[in-house]
């Protein structure tokens, strides 16, 4: 899931490489690297280590002078972080930078070891280097279509051959890639944010088909050599949107930005006060005689997944199942062709998702996603999409897509119970109402940072948390323990509230704070009685509940007052001060809030 960048033109391309690669490190940062023509020769430098780390090691040592040239951020899969791991791999005469995984690299490294070959790393990528080598002919896109026919799995691959010198070749399967057309200079990366401070206009490349770029032309043709003809893109987002913004954290910039992003993804789907998501291509019959209703993705997106399971089932009174995609795709579900499996990705690449959605079509039944990265594979592969408007997410933990994606929860939800006819016009509307009125309160509720700041410094000590609440609130407890994890490392386990009592109760002390998430009235009082049971084993509880609900003052150590919406509604402001938390956790113990170890954005690996 490495991020790649490459460039011809008239600029510095060591300056322009290192400046989209900053964009990318957010799709792993275990070491980088350049490979550029110097003098018609490539140069390689890279090391391991975030970006900083080769900027340094190139101030320090060497700093390639040319003008076309590739690199890469890593986020490794085969061979430890290390420099000789790090990519670009290679040899005098060819240089590649590899996003993905070559599945039969095993194979090839016995037969490239056989006709004399040696290896430096403990990469699958660098075989595809020695293929390349070993088969060239003098004609790259010959070459490269040969190795194509023999290697298996996941690449985003972009290629130097040492007799091109201002040439980029590159190929693509199952892993994305995108064109960038300048004046006099083209671009290509893994993803937009790397080339949109040079270029608005760009190329989505699909899988197999074999790019060939100079800074004056971009051809693209397939495996077969014939042209493709494409149409241009234009990517709308501002600049701005993919820094800072002055935050100190892009985890805490996008929590600010989701009153923004709820009313950027609802506005478009409430027509005369009534939800409106045909624009997917799913019209109101189509929604009416799906049988069964599948939810499918990972991490945060499955947790506002489940939130959309609790809405759907209690609004429309359809059946949901809600699955983990890599649970999912290995237990042989029971999906047939009335069924509609949805998928929840942010970034539409995440394989284990995409595996499902693959499976899904394959077994006839329609595919809807909701996707927040435009033009990602899960979006392009699926029958319908559901665009969340959340503009890039650059911080590994999310935040706004969640909300986002809930939002469109809410209205597939309210959409299907009016369609169903369990809900009248009236009620209809007056949820939708409710729902354009949440980025007010949203707003509302980020005015709390300051209460969950002061939280926070009572959790930074503890070595594990409980988070707990029943029906709603407890898949926001899930969410809670997830983001706390993620970005604290302070080990944090959900629990449904009621079923404590039956093994769980026994690992509270005072030593394991609880965090009690309790914003459902009807559930509001057997939550409480849950409380009293782990404050009386002397856990410290800090609880998040509904501005108007009276809690005697020794039930909880902390209160998080929240304004009082439709409770259907509450999970929409009950998460914001589950990510203050774990952000100002994350902050006073130090951590890298945006990139936490181990992890990386966007996961194209199973
Ligand atoms: C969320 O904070 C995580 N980083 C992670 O669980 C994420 O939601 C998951 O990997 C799914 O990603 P996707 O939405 O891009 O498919
Ligand atoms: N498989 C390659 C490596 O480990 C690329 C990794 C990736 O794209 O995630 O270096």
């Amino acid at each position: 899931m490495c991020g790649i960048v490459g460039y011809a033109g008239n600029r510095d391309c060591t300056d322009v490489l290192i400046s989209g690669l900053s964009k990318l490190e957010y799709r792993g940062y275990d070491s980088a690297g350049i490979a550029v023509f110097e003098d018609g020769k490539i140069t390689v430098e890279k090391c391991k280590g975030k970006l900083e780390e080769l900027e340094k090691k190139l101030a320090r040592e060497h700093k390639p002078q040319g003008h076309c040239g590739i690199g890469h951020t890593r986020w490794a899969t085969h061979g430890e972080p290390s420099d000789i791991n790090s990519h670009p791999h290679g040899n005098a005469n060819v240089s590649i930078v590899h996003n993905g995984i070559i599945e039969n690299y095993i194979k090839i490294k016995a037969f490239l070891t056989d006709k004399g070959y040696e290896f430096d790393s403990d990469t699958d990528t660098e075989v595809v280097a020695k293929l390349l080598d070993y088969y060239y002919n003098g004609n790259p896109v010959e070459t490269i279509t040969k190795v194509l026919s023999e290697i298996e799995g996941a690449y985003g691959l972009e290629i130097l051959f040492s007799d091109f010198p201002n040439t980029i070749y590159a190929v693509r399967k199952d892993s994305p890639l995108i064109v960038g057309v300048g004046q006099g200079e083209n671009f290509i990366a893994s993803d937009v944010p790397a080339i949109i401070q040079y270029t608005r206009d760009y190329y989505l490349i699909e899988s197999d088909e074999i790019v060939s770029l100079t800074k004056d032309a971009v051809s693209i043709c397939d495996i077969h050599g014939t042209k493709i003809e494409k149409e241009l893109q234009h990517a709308d987002w501002d600049v701005e949107a993919a820094e800072k913004g002055g935050y100190a954290h892009f985890m805490l910039k996008e929590i600010h930005e989701q009153p923004t992003a709820f009313r950027t993804t609802i506005k478009p789907r409430i027509m005369d006060g009534m939800p409106f998501i045909e624009e997917c291509g799913i019209t109101v019959e189509m929604l009416n005689s799906y049988k069964k209703i599948f939810i499918v993705a990972c991490g945060t997106a499955m947790h506002a997944g489940l939130v959309g399971k609790y809405v759907i089932e209690k609004l429309a009174r359809v059946e949901v199942t809600v699955d983990i995609a890599s649970e999912f795709r290995y237990r042989k579900p029971i999906i047939d062709k009335d069924d509609l499996v949805i998928l929840i990705s942010q970034s539409g690449e995440t394989a284990d998702t995409k595996a499902v959605l693959m499976m899904a079509k394959e077994m006839g039944a329609r595919t809807l996603s909701v996707v927040n990265v435009k033009g990602s594979s899960i979006a392009r592969e699926s029958d319908f999409v559901l665009y969340t408007h959340a503009g890039p997410e650059i911080s590994v933990a999310s935040t706004k897509a969640y909300m986002v994606q809930l939002s469109i929860m809410y209205l597939l939800a309210i959409e299907l119970a009016y369609a169903k006819g369990v809900i009248s016009k009236e009620e209809c509307m007056h949820l939708t109402k409710e729902l354009e009125n949440m980025p007010e309160k949203i707003s509302e509720v980020l005015e709390l940072k300051d209460r969950c700041q002061f939280i926070a410094s009572k959790l930074v000590t503890a070595e594990s948390l409980l988070y707990i609440g029943r029906g709603l609130d407890y898949a926001l407890s899930m969410e809670g323990s997830l983001k706390l994890k993620e970005i604290s490392y302070i080990h944090s386990e959900a629990y449904a509230a009621g079923e404590l009592k039956h093994g769980t109760i026994s690992l509270v002390t005072e030593a394991m704070p609880v965090v009690a998430v309790a914003t459902q009235s009807d559930l509001f009082d057997k939550t409480v009685s849950n409380v009293k049971e782990v404050k009386a084993r002397g856990a410290k509880v800090t609880m998040i509940c509904s501005e108007e609900v009276n809690v005697d003052k020794d039930v909880a150590n902390h209160l998080v007052k929240l304004p009082k919406v439709d409770d259907i509604l509450m999970p929409i402001l009950a998460v914001i001060p589950l990510q203050f938390i774990a952000y100002y956790t994350s902050v006073l113990k130090g951590c890298d809030v945006d990139k936490p170890r181990n992890l990386a954005k966007s996961v194209t690996v199973e």
